[in-house]
Order: structure tokens, then C-alpha cells, then sequence
């Protein structure tokens, strides 16, 4: 009875604290059409149709384990807006927040979708899916800031925004309290459970907040790798004590990895690293020691001094076996590459032991948009109007601004509302009142309300100080028009109220002031000198805020601020950096882009012809809204300031409310694509097409090579082209080489650490270890000059599956050929004639170096131009047979017993010479 007693006691605690917990989790099921219950876990998942409405949801191809939540997602236009996802929250109180992205398979699509997460106004994560069949997870430990947080999506750089799940876990009192948290989150980075027992993540119900403890054997590129041996693996199925600050599961506790040769170490990449972050690590003794074993170890790294010294001993730590010891560190600056070791005392005998570990980057939380100015915005949007355009979510100006709201960044950076854009209040169908939160909003410089059914009075505006404009014209508005409206200081347009009256005061006012003596005018006087120096004082300061607001609004009027648009290329052009093109300008110039010669890495390109006379090609950046045009114009004035004869120089530029362009030198010869394999689509270029010798395809490689030389060594910061193909190389009137597409969309993170969430590039051209590791150098545009040049020599494409059958592409192709020592069946069936093959060789000798598998193999530019010299000097036959010919041999001699050392086949008699001499 005592027994059963405690059962049923035992019982009831746990049930209801169970229930208690899943109903406040709140689990979203992004795309799903119905509310379910996870047989397996038991919460229940809803779907957002109520929460997003109009777009779409699409099936997902291989839903991961068929798992309900990721059998559908919900994808968002690529319209520039953002899309977001509001979640209700107790202010202080600490939640993971999770996101998930499952994108299916998809045959078709030769680039995934890349877009940016945020929470609130804080860039949360790039989201870059490589692999359609995985689930990303992004997670986020917050203490709320508010009684609501918004998840958003925008800023599609490939694909359009998506999302799978979206999940709120309130987690309990202290767990995950820090030092920063007023002004930082934590990103999660690595959460991992140690010596696991099966490849999938311990979660709910296991945790009871349902973190991911990710399994050590899991198979992910650079997730653990640099395991010492005498790794192995232990468990138990003892209880083990957790209460701890972080309440870790005990599941993930009972497993550990132990280093019986002394040493624990691994290696992982940490997204978005090098950062401070938070670190946890949790110990627990889980094998039986004997009375004279001990376990002491050190971390030796990563080093951190007042830590590395430390011994941990976890049973005394802890203060007993199966006890969970969790030390942290609470801010520690770790670099990308997460190299971590722990290493046995003298005087221990047992080796180190981890059973699992966190990490957690800190994340400043970016300021939203002051909450006054917000709820003015929300009176506004709240005027019943007939479309709901008005229905845009989140922060009104970060992460983009909604459509109708225009923002400006101030220092230290918070955005604030400047202006409403004149005409996107203008004839939309509001009606109801004026909303008299207007009255706050002291900033405020132009309110266009025309052409609308709004009815009541004008509130009281007299607080807008900088009001200059306001137009309600052609409404129902009645009642008596503020005075302070007609003083002149404001241009207020009324016409088409009949219900709106003049105030009598006025004439009162005037009477009494036609009435009075000498001394009245005197006052007069003066009081109209200081109100020439107040307009004075209001102009200076209107021009100021003018110059706050250059190169940072996110949107510009072209109705209304043509000059203000001007001023600001003014000032670009006095910094000496890049020359600002009116809109006006290139629309004339291009005839309305009427000429389209092409298809730009960006974007399409068009013919243009400036009034000077000069011909240029037009770029529009398709995607620019991702860039942002603080972001566009860094881009521009670097670019503007690399000049070098092989690259194409940048003209001008030109932003618009829609787009950017970059206005380029027109190169006459087109492409070097179009020459080798032909433009059928371009006619303007297939007049033009010339038969290009091996010469001549000497001359250009040359150039190319020291187009691409330059930006990897003569300019700084160095600039990785990223997209090397034989589109980007323009050949101009002389047919000389100039690479083009250079420099644009550099990250700023990629500046400091050359490690990219995604890789950018073409296929057939794209280093696949860039692919495989992220970590981008200048080996990978050699990767891709080497296809080039194998272009080059063979007239083939890139890939085709065509023309190379299984081996797919040309690097493979041109590998075997090379490897029996033919290079005569790769080379262009219409040089073969001209062509010296000891000056084809010296090229395809440095071509297959430069697409070797790792960088650190690869030849730098400067070493390519030299072969290509060397080429060229062999074709011209200024190289003395015997000298030049013994030379090159012996350089192919290296490359094919290179060769040998990996595989030997056909050379082995001897056949070092190829065939064709
Ligand atoms: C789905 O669940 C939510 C939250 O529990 C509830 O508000 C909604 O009415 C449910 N919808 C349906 C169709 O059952
Ligand atoms: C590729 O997309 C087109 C339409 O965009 C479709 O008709 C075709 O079936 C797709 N092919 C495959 C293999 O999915
Ligand atoms: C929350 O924390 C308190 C105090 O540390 C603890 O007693 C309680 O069990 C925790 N709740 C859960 C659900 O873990
Ligand atoms: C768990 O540990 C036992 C020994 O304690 C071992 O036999 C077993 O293989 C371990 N299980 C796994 C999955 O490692
Ligand atoms: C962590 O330490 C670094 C360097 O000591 C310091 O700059 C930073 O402000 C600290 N805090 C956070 C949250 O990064
Ligand atoms: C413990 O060590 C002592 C002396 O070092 C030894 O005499 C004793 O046999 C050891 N006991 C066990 C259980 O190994
Ligand atoms: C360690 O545990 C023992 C009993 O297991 C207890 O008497 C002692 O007070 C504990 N020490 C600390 C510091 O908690």
C-alpha cells in the first residue's frame, strides 16, 4: 500500500507537470494545414495559416522520416519585404526560440535558397541550404525582451525565403543566465551529447526543454573530426544527478567518451566564428573507479590561462560519482575551427572523460525601432483602408523597412522613422479619422493624405515642429482647421473638405493688431526678425537631418527627391570615388533598356550609348534589396578604385528605388564564351564572332590571368572574383582580355575571416573544396581559371554530359586524357593544325595543376602567367628547340610521374613522351 502510495503520488506530480509543459511550448508547424498531436513526442503542432495568410505553401519532396512537420513549408515571395512570425512572450523570462528549414529535394534547381533570419531587429542567421534533404536548425536562447518577439524572414540573396518549423520553449528560472544578457542572445553553436548511443539528437521528452543535444555520430562535413585514438565510448544505465544550473537530460549524461591513451581531442566548426561566446562543459563520472583510480585531467585547449591550468577531478568536483559537474566559461573568445583537447595528469590513471559540451555565441541585440514612434505608425496602418498593404509585421525598419514607412540610421545605430513617403498614404482608399498619435511624432516633415474618405477633424498638430508639408486635400474632413496650419510655416493643402472651416481668430487677431499703436509695431518688428532667424535656425537643421539621412534611407522617392537624389551622388563624386548617373541618364542612354546584350552574374546587362558619345553596358543588380545600398555603395567605392587594364573599369553607378546598375565600359567583342562555343542568342555578338587561334587564346588567358593576378595581390583587401568563367572574361575592340563581375558581394565577414556560408560561383567552375569547407582563398579562382584554360584548349563546355559521358565534366575528361599522356584528343579540333603541342601542353600542364583537389596544390596567378609565357614563347618558336623543348619536358615529366605516385597506368613502359610526337 505504502508502496503503490508512492507510485500514484509520483504520478500525478509527473502528469500534470508534463501537460503543464507541452502547452506551453508553442510549436509551429510552417506550411501545415492542420492542427495535430506528434504521436512520438506528444505536442501539438499548429499551423500558420492564421498567423501569415496570402503566401504560399509547398509540398517538401523528401520529407525528412516522415515526420508531419516537415511534409510541407511555407515559401515567401522574393519581393524585398520581410515576413515575419510573431510570438507571444512573458517580458524577462528566458526562452529558446527554434527555427527550422527542410527544403526538399529538388531536381531542378541549380542554387538553393539563401535569405536572412532574424529575432526582432537582430540579425539572427544566414540561412544557406547546400543540402536539400537535411533539416537546418537555428537556435536562439533569449530572456524577452518584450511581451512578444518576431521571427522574420527577408533578404533573399538565391531562392525565396522559406521555413519548416517554427518552436518557443520557455525555459526554467536561471537556466542560461549570464552577464550580457540585457544586451546580447546566444546563437546557439554546438550542442553536443557525447558518446551516444544512436545517430538521431536527443530531444523532448528526454529534455524536458526540449533542447537538441546533437549525436556525436552524426556524419556532417567538419562536425568532430581530429578524434584521438583510444577514443572510446562508455555508458551506463545508472540515474545521474543533473540539478545543475542547466538541467542537462539524463539521457545525454549517461553516455561519455573517455581518452584511454590519455587524450581527448576534436575539431568542429563554429558558425559565424570567431566570436565571444558562452561555453559550457558537463562532466559526470559514469564508471565505477576503483579505490586507487583516479581521473584528473587539464584542457589543454583551446588555452584559455585562468582555465587551462585548472584540474578537474569530476567525482570531487562533482562531490560524488554519477553527479553531474558543470563547468562554464562565461565569455571566451573561440575561433571558427573549434580545436578542443583534454589531457590526463601524471598522477591520474584514468584518462580525460566529456559527456557533452555547448556553446553559445553571443549576439548583440540590435535596437528596435523606439516603441513611441511605432505606436504611431500602428495608429496610422490602423486606418481602415481598402487593401492591406498596411499589413507588413515586425520591427516597421529593420530588418527592411515596411513598404510605405521610409528609415533612417542614427548613431550610435537606431532607426527611426523620418518621413512617410508622400505618395503611399496618397489615394488609398483610407478612411476614419486622422489618428491624433500623429501629434508625437515631432520628426515629422511631410504627410500626404489626399485623395482619401477620412472624415472627423485635424487633430491637434501643433507639436510637429518640422512639419512642412501637409496635404489632406480631397476628403470628408471637417471641423476648424488648426491655426498653427495656416501660418504660413506649413504648406497645407485642404481644398475638397467641405466640411472644414477656417477658425474666426485670425481675423480677430488682425483686427486687434490693425488697432494698436507705434509701440505694437515696433514688437512687430522684432518679433519678425526673430522668426527670420528661428527659419533660419529650422532650415540649418533641416539640411542637416538631409545629410543623416545620405547613402542610408533605405528608399528614395524619384518623384520628389530628384534632388536630394543628385546631392547624393555629389557627394560620392567629391570623395572621389565613383561617378553618380541619373537615372535620366542611363534610361536615355539605353533607349528605356531596349538593347539587352546579356546576362550578367547579377542580372541582365544592356547596351547603352551616353550622350558623350561613350558606350557603355548597363548591369542591373537583380537582387539588390538583399544588398542594401549602404552595403552597394562600400561595394562601389572599392570597385571604383581598382584600375588595372585587364579588368573592366566600373563608369558610374546609379541607385534607384528598384535597383542598382553598374555602369561598365562596353566591351565590343562580347564574351569569350561567346567565341568559344558560340552565342545563338545573342546576334549582336555572332556578327562579330571570330575564330580565335591558339595565339590568340594565349593572349587572352595571358590578360585574364593578370586581371585575376591583380585582384588577388594588388589590391587591399585582396579580392577573390568568386565567379571565374569564360563569361566574365570581355574581350574589348583590340580583343584583349578584361575579366569582368569582380569584387561585388563580398560579405562583410568574409573580409576578416574568407569563410562564406555559401558557395558562390558556376557550376563546372566551382572548386569543390571551396564547396565542400566554405573556406574561400584565391586557390579557388585558380580552381576556376584551370577550367578556363581547359576551355581553352578543347572548345569543349565546362560540363556536358554530352560530350564527357560519365566523367560529366571537363576536369575529369581532360584528367584521364592527360594522365595516358593524349593531350591531341583534348585539343579543339580547329587549332589542332596551328597549334605547337609542346605549347598546348605547357597550358594543359597547368591547367590540371590548378584544378587539383586541394588549394595548397594549386599554382598562384602569378606562376599561371608564367606558363602561359612560356607557352606563348614556345608557339612563337622563340624558344631555342633544344633548350625549350628539354625545359618543358622535364616540367611534364614532374606532372606525369606526379601522376604515377597516384595511379599508374599506361605509363608504366616507359611512354613518358605523348604520344603525338
Ligand atoms: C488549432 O489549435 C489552436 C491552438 O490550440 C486553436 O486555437 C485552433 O482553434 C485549432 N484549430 C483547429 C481547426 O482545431
Ligand atoms: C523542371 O521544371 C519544369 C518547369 O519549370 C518542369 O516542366 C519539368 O518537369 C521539371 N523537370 C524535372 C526533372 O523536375
Ligand atoms: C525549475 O527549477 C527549480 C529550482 O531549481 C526546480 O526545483 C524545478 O524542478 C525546475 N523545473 C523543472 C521542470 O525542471
Ligand atoms: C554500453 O555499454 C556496455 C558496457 O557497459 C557495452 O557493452 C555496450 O556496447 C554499450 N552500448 C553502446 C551502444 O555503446
Ligand atoms: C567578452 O570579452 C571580450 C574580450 O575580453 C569583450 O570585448 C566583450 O565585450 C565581452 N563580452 C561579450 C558579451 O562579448
Ligand atoms: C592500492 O594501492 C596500494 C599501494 O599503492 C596497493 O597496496 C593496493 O593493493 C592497491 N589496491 C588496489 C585495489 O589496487
Ligand atoms: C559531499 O557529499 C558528502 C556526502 O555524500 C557530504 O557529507 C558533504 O557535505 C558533501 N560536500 C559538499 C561540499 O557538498
Amino acid at each position: 500500500m505504502g508502496i503503490l502510495g508512492l507510485h500514484l503520488i509520483s504520478l500525478l506530480c509527473l502528469i500534470p507537470s508534463l501537460m503543464c509543459q507541452v502547452t506551453e511550448f508553442v510549436s509551429i508547424d510552417c506550411g501545415g494545414t492542420s492542427n495535430y498531436t506528434d504521436q512520438s513526442t506528444g505536442l501539438a503542432w499548429i499551423p500558420d495559416t492564421e498567423i501569415t495568410g496570402q503566401e504560399k505553401s509547398a509540398e517538401v519532396e523528401n520529407p525528412k522520416g516522415n515526420l508531419l512537420r516537415y511534409q510541407r513549408r511555407r515559401d515567401f515571395p522574393t519581393d524585398g519585404k520581410k515576413y515575419c512570425y510573431t510570438l507571444s512572450t512573458e517580458k524577462r523570462r528566458r526562452y529558446l526560440v527554434r527555427a527550422t528549414f527542410l527544403y526538399g529535394s529538388s531536381t531542378n534547381e541549380t542554387t538553393y535558397p539563401k535569405f536572412q533570419l532574424y529575432l526582432d531587429a537582430t540579425k539572427w542567421s544566414t540561412v544557406t541550404i547546400q543540402d536539400a534533404s537535411r533539416v537546418y536548425s537555428k537556435e536562439m536562447i533569449i530572456r524577452a525582451p518584450s511581451d512578444s518577439i518576431d521571427v522574420c524572414l527577408c533578404c533573399a540573396t538565391t531562392g525565396s525565403p522559406f521555413i519548416s518549423t517554427l518552436e518557443l520553449r520557455p525555459l526554467n528560472l536561471s537556466m542560461y543566465a549570464n552577464d550580457y544578457e540585457d544586451e546580447f542572445y546566444l546563437k546557439v553553436a554546438a550542442r553536443v551529447n557525447f558518446g551516444a548511443l544512436i545517430k538521431e539528437a536527443i530531444r523532448y521528452p528526454d529534455d524536458p526543454y526540449d533542447r537538441i543535444w546533437d549525436s556525436d555520430l552524426d556524419k556532417r562535413p567538419n562536425y568532430l573530426v581530429g578524434v584521438a585514438p583510444g577514443t572510446v565510448r562508455i555508458n551506463t544505465t545508472k540515474n545521474i544527478n543533473t540539478n545543475t544550473r542547466e538541467y542537462p537530460p539524463v539521457k545525454v549524461m549517461q553516455t561519455a567518451v573517455v581518452g584511454t591513451q590519455n587524450r581527448l581531442t576534436y575539431r568542429l566548426n563554429l558558425e559565424d566564428f570567431p566570436a565571444n561566446a558562452r561555453a559550457y562543459a558537463f562532466f559526470a563520472e559514469i564508471e565505477d573507479l576503483g579505490v586507487n583510480e583516479t581521473r584528473k585531467f587539464k584542457m589543454e585547449q583551446p588555452y584559455i590561462p585562468d582555465y587551462s591550468n585548472a584540474v578537474v577531478n569530476i567525482a570531487e568536483n562533482a562531490n560524488g560519482s554519477y553527479t553531474l559537474y558543470e563547468p562554464s566559461y562565461m565569455n571566451v573568445t573561440l575561433d571558427f575551427v573549434l580545436s578542443f583537447s583534454f589531457v590526463k595528469t601524471r598522477d591520474s590513471t584514468q584518462g580525460p572523460l566529456l559527456n557533452a559540451m555547448e556553446i553559445n555565441k553571443y549576439v548583440q541585440i540590435a535596437m528596435k525601432t523606439d516603441w513611441q514612434e511605432v505606436t504611431i505608425l500602428h495608429a496610422l496602418r490602423s486606418i481602415p483602408t481598402g487593401s492591406n498593404r498596411l499589413d507588413e509585421a515586425g520591427d516597421p525598419c529593420v530588418p527592411v523597412p515596411w513598404e510605405w514607412v521610409t528609415c533612417s540610421s542614427t548613431e550610435p545605430p537606431r532607426w527611426n522613422l523620418l518621413t512617410f513617403l508622400s505618395s503611399e498614404l496618397s489615394h488609398k482608399n483610407l478612411n476614419g479619422e486622422i489618428p491624433s498619435e500623429l501629434k508625437n511624432m515631432e520628426r515629422l516633415e511631410e504627410l500626404w493624405l489626399d485623395g482619401n474618405s477620412l472624415n472627423g477633424p485635424i487633430p491637434d498638430l501643433s507639436n510637429l515642429v518640422n512639419l512642412k508639408i501637409l496635404n489632406v486635400e480631397n476628403n470628408s474632413l471637417s471641423g476648424v482647421i488648426p491655426s498653427e496650419l495656416l501660418t504660413g510655416h506649413v504648406l497645407f493643402h485642404y481644398e475638397g473638405n467641405p466640411g472644414l472651416k477656417r477658425g474666426k481668430k485670425h481675423k480677430i487677431h488682425s483686427a486687434l493688431i490693425l488697432g494698436t499703436s507705434i509701440g505694437a509695431l515696433v514688437l512687430l518688428f522684432l518679433l519678425f526678425s526673430g522668426s527670420l532667424l528661428l527659419l533660419r535656425y529650422i532650415r540649418h537643421k533641416a539640411s542637416r537631418q538631409r545629410n543623416d539621412e545620405k547613402g542610408t534611407s533605405q528608399r528614395t522617392s524619384t518623384k520628389h527627391s530628384t534632388a536630394y537624389t543628385i546631392s547624393r551622388g555629389g557627394t560620392f563624386m567629391d570623395e572621389g570615388v565613383a561617378y553618380y548617373i541619373p537615372l535620366n541618364d542611363i534610361e536615355e542612354a539605353t533607349k528605356n533598356f531596349t538593347q539587352n546584350i546579356g546576362k550578367g552574374s547579377f542580372g541582365p546587362v544592356y547596351y547603352g550609348k551616353m550622350k558623350d558619345g561613350k558606350e557603355v553596358a548597363v548591369k542591373i543588380m537583380a537582387d539588390s534589396s538583399s544588398h542594401g545600398n549602404k552595403q552597394f555603395a562600400t561595394e562601389v567605392s572599392l570597385l571604383s578604385r581598382i584600375h588595372h587594364r585587364n579588368l573592366v573599369p566600373l563608369i558610374g553607378y546609379c541607385e534607384d528605388e528598384q535597383q542598382c546598375m553598374l555602369v561598365y565600359e562596353y566591351m565590343h567583342n562580347g564574351t569569350l564564351r561567346d567565341h568559344i562555343h558560340g552565342a545563338p542568342l545573342s546576334p549582336y555578338n555572332s556578327a562579330n564572332r571570330k575564330h580565335l587561334d591558339w595565339l590568340a587564346r594565349l593572349s587572352i588567358a595571358e590578360d585574364a590571368a593578370k586581371g585575376l593576378e591583380y585582384l588577388h595581390t594588388g589590391c587591399n583587401p585582396s579580392i577573390i572574383h568568386r565567379d571565374v568563367k569564360t563569361s566574365n572574361i570581355l574581350l574589348d575592340i583590340n580583343m584583349r582580355a578584361k575579366v569582368s563581375d569582380f569584387g561585388l558581394s563580398r560579405q562583410t565577414e568574409e573580409d576578416l575571416t574568407h569563410i562564406s556560408s555559401v558557395a558562390r560561383g558556376t557550376v563546372g567552375y566551382l572548386d569543390p573544396e571551396y564547396y565542400a569547407n566554405q573556406q574561400l582563398t584565391d586557390k579557388s579562382d585558380v580552381y576556376s581559371f584551370g577550367v578556363v584554360l581547359l576551355e581553352l584548349i578543347s572548345g569543349r563546355k565546362p560540363v556536358s554530359t554530352e560530350e564527357y559521358g560519365t566523367d560529366w565534366n571537363i576536369v575529369h575528361w581532360a584528367r584521364s586524357l592527360i594522365r595516358k599522356g593524349d593531350v591531341i584528343s583534348m585539343i579543339d579540333p580547329s587549332l589542332s593544325e596551328n597549334a605547337k603541342i609542346e605549347s598546348v601542353w605547357r597550358i594543359a600542364e597547368v591547367a590540371i595543376q590548378c584544378v587539383e583537389q586541394h588549394g595548397a596544390s594549386r599554382p598562384r596567378m602569378q606562376e599561371i602567367i608564367l606558363a602561359i609565357q612560356d607557352s606563348v614563347k614556345i608557339e612563337k618558336g622563340n624558344e631555342k628547340i633544344t633548350s625549350g623543348s628539354s625545359r618543358a619536358q622535364s616540367s611534364r615529366k614532374t606532372l606525369l610521374t606526379s601522376f604515377l605516385d597516384v595511379e599508374s597506368p599506361d605509363l608504366s613502359t616507359g611512354c613518358l613522351v605523348p604520344s603525338a610526337r
